[in-house]
């Protein structure tokens, strides 16, 4: 795709702040990115620092074409190739052997990388033109909201970053689906919007899928130190706010109770609550639209100053799985 002038000119600002070890914040199809050469080692040092990511746990590293795989990957096995080839660029990130170059900053000191080509012309513009990888966790402080647009990063960020590409809001508004490949039979560590059917109907059947709401359970699955992975952690993409996950049968009579316990309430919903004088944002029924806008929706929910988030649960259904998941790691324990 053909960048506008001030685009060309803004990903040129950008690939100079990357070349300085600087921090540049990028718009990508999920999420937005906090940007940094995945080869430069102070960089990734001030990375963590901003971002306030312990040191154990690894970032993605954003290339901007399949050829470059082989580079950060001592390893492609077949079927990670071909989900390679079927849904890049795109939002599915690919966990291999990592090439004996990587950095152990980059992959928190384990044998393995996590990689990725976004689809966003102005995140493909800055990678390809910086010319290596850029190793980029979501554009938040460690365990809060993610952002998707970038007034929400310069809100959280700003000053800590050199340079933040404006792509405006995020078209899939939830973090990439990853793929492991890199310990055993391949396995989702963290659902997104590309759905375990579609990467079954690539690659065959899945041993296991990490079922929503089992955080725990992340750790014994894969045998990984659960605080490698920050998706994993139970309490993440958490708004300040306590947030409640309310089943839809119960919600009319909790939102009734906690009213009457003086609680003041904001509500992401299917359906209005009846006579409740709440702020509530009307949630959409299709899985697509709700993810787009859902750390939009939360972020709106925070500023209420409530003393509660209450959001409906979404339904058990294909489609849904990786809005669950957020939710779920959202929701106060
Ligand atoms: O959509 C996305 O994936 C966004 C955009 C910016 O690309 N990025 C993102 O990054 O969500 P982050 O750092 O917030 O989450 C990346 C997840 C973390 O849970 C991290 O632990 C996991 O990927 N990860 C990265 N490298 C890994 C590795 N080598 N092994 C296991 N997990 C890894
Ligand atoms: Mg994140």
């Amino acid at each position: 795709m053909k960048l506008s002038p001030i685009d060309q000119s803004e990903v040129r600002r950008g690939v100079a702040a990357l070349k300085q070890g600087l921090l540049v914040a990028f718009p990508t199809e999920t999420v937005y990115g906090l940007g940094a050469d995945a080869a430069n080692a102070e960089a990734l040092k001030r990375l963590y620092e901003v971002k306030g990511r312990p040191p154990s746990h690894p970032v993605i590293v954003h290339l901007s074409s399949i050829e470059q795989l082989d580079s950060w990957a001592s390893a492609v096995p077949e079927p990670a190739f071909r989900l390679a080839e079927k849904f890049w660029p795109g939002p599915l990130t690919l966990i291999l052997a990592k090439a004996p170059h990587v950095l152990l900053q980059v992959t928190g000191g384990q044998a393995s990388v996590g990689l990725r080509i976004p689809d966003h012309p102005l995140a493909l513009a800055l990678i390809q033109e910086f010319g290596g990888g850029v190793a980029a966790p979501s554009a938040n402080r460690f365990g809060r909201l993610s952002a998707t647009c970038a007034s929400d990063v310069a809100a959280d960020l700003g000053c800590d970053v050199a340079v933040i590409l404006d792509g405006g809001p995020c078209e899939v508004g939830i973090e990439s689906t990853i793929v492991d490949f890199a310990s055993g039979s391949p396995q989702i560590l963290r659902p997104g919007m590309i759905l375990p059917e579609q990467i079954e109907s690539v690659i065959g059947k899945l041993q296991r899928k990490v079922p929503v709401n089992a955080s725990p359970a992340l750790e014994s699955q894969t045998g990984q130190p659960q605080a490698r992975h920050p998706g994993g952690l139970p309490s993440h993409y958490a708004p300040a706010t306590p947030l409640m996950l309310v089943p839809s049968q119960f919600l009319e009579s909790e939102v009734a109770e906690l009213l009457h316990s003086g609680k003041r309430l904001c509500l992401l919903s299917f359906e209005k609550v009846t006579l409740s004088e709440i702020v509530w944002l009307q949630a959409v029924r299709e899985p697509l639209a709700y993810a787009r806008s859902l750390y939009q929706n939360l972020r709106f929910l925070d500023l209420q100053k409530a003393d509660l988030i209450i959001v409906e649960s979404v339904p058990e259904q294909a489609g849904w799985t990786g809005i669950a998941d957020r939710l779920a790691r959202a929701a106060i324990k």
